[in-house]
This record gives structure tokens, sequence and C-alpha cells, in this order.
């Protein structure tokens, strides 16, 4: 078995990033909003707003209260969009009930979504000519790339069918030449199913609920879920210990799909920010 390092893979990319913004004439920007406070979201938050630090990025990190208003938002996000120097936005998810994410989603400038979560850049993923594309998917085709795997043919699971992961993560392996298969909360016989996929992509938010005896020999397995045991120990949604001696490939949980999906985010505003000049 060998690990994925999400962690150096993902520091390399900040590398490459943060040499590409010194021949730059101006800096890439990008806005964080984070609305509340919700603990995890606000380290998230944080966590960004360092890595544009550290590869030279402007960034403006918008904090608002949990009652701020849908047109309050709104205007925020229309105020960025035909900000000059913002080539990215990003707002914080899940928010708060009252607020409608779907509207805020498509009010962000399809040219500055750098989730990639808007309609438009959604649709051009799913049509394979794709324009930003959502972080934590393209993350992880970057981990696929840089262990040498050949994609073209093979049979694919996705655990979790969600916006923000599991369906994009499946287009990304289709537009890559995988056959994929989409498992859920009412798929039937996900042991079965995943026995016969060369390449795993788990993101269920469930700790450890993938095992091992489920997996084919020499599989590559892709832990997307951080979820926090009351022991306090960070733990990914695959039982890393029955699982890493079946695994040709996995990623450890922390410092495997978590830092790549920020180096992400960064290449994605780096990208925008050259169509601009
Ligand atoms: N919440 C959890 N993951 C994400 C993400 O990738 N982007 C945003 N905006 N919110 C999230």
């Amino acid at each position: 078995m060998s690990i994925i390092d999400g962690k150096q893979i993902a520091k390399d990319l900040r590398q490459s990033i943060k040499s590409q913004v010194d021949n730059l004439n101006r800096a890439p920007g990008l806005a964080v909003i984070l609305v509340g406070d919700d603990p995890a979201s606000a380290v998230y938050v944080r966590n960004k707003d360092n890595a544009c630090k550290e590869v030279g990025f402007y960034s403006e990190k918008i904090d608002k209260p949990a009652d701020i208003t849908q047109e309050e938002l709104l205007s925020e996000i229309k105020r960025l969009n035909t900000d000059d120097r913002i080539d990215g936005i990003l707002v914080q998810l899940p928010l708060p009930n009252h607020l409608d994410t779907n509207l805020v989603i498509e009010t962000i400038s399809p040219e500055k979504d750098v989730d990639g979560f808007h309609s438009e850049n959604i649709g051009k993923l799913m049509q394979n000519k794709p324009y930003l594309r959502p972080c934590t998917p393209k993350g992880v085709m970057t981990m696929l790339a840089t262990i040498g795997v050949d994609i073209v043919g093979k049979d694919c699971v996705v655990v979790g069918a969600s916006n923000i992961v599991g369906r994009p993560m499946a287009m990304e392996l289709l537009n890559a030449g995988a056959t994929v298969t989409i498992c859920h909360s009412r798929t039937q016989d996900l042991p079965g199913k995943l026995k016969l996929a060369d390449i795993v992509v788990v993101a269920v938010g469930i700790p450890q609920m993938i095992k091992g005896e489920w997996i084919k020999d020499g599989a590559i397995v892709i832990d997307v879920g951080i979820n926090r045991l009351d022991s306090g120990k960070l733990v990914g949604d695959v039982d890393f210990e029955s699982t890493k001696d079946i695994a040709s490939w996995i990623t450890p949980v922390p410092g495997g799909v978590g830092p790549m999906t920020i180096a992400t985010l960064l290449e994605n505003t780096l990208s925008s920010c050259k169509e601009k000049i």
C-alpha cells in the first residue's frame, strides 16, 4: 500500500501558483464570505485566507452576522461581482436556513465562481467543456494524475451524490474516460458494487463507514470525509486500518484530500485572474 500525500502535492501546487503570481502585473484577488459563526466553517475560511496570503494573493475575508438578510447578502455579492481587484468569490456553505443557498450561488458571476457551483459552470462540466471546476473533485483529479494512474476505461465508484463533491466528482471521472457508478444512501448492495471498482471516491460524512473487506485488491481509495470522533481524533469515511493493506493507493485523513481542496481554490482563482489580464 502507498499513501497519497495530499499535503505534499498541495504544497507543490501552491509553490507553482506562487511563482506564477510573481510573474503577473497584479495579484489575483479572492473574497471569502462567512455568514454566522459556525466554528468548523470559521476554521475553513481562516485556512483559505491564510493560503491566499502564502501565495501572494489579495484576499478579503468578509464576516457577516447569522441574521443578515437575503438582500444584504446578495448586494454584497453584486458589489464583489463588479470589483476589479476580485477574481474569485466564495460563500462558505452551509448558510443559515433563512437564506436561499441556490439564489446566493446563482448571484455570483460565473466568471468569479471559483467554487464551480454556479449552474453555468456545472453545466459546462457536464458538457465536458469545463470552465471553473468544483475544487474538491478537481483536487482529487490532480492527486490521481500525480500518482500517474491511467483513468481511461477504469471502473470507478463514487459514494455520495452531493452537489459539492459526489456529482461533480462522477462527472470529472466520466470526462477522463472512466465508467462511473454513483452510490448513495439508498443504494442496494454497496459492498458488492465497491468490490468491482478500480477507483473508489467516498464523500458521505459517516466516520469509517467503508470497510476494507468491501474493497477490491489493489484498488485506489480516495477518502473525502473529515469526521471528528468523540475522542477528538479526526477520521475519514473509510476505515483506514482495514483498508490500507488491500488498496494499492489510499489517501490519509487528515493530510489527504483536505489540503488539495484549498490549493485547488487558489488554482481556480489564479486562472480566473489570468482570464482578465
Ligand atoms: N463547505 C464545505 N465545502 C465547501 C466548499 O468547497 N465550498 C464552499 N463554499 N463551502 C463549502
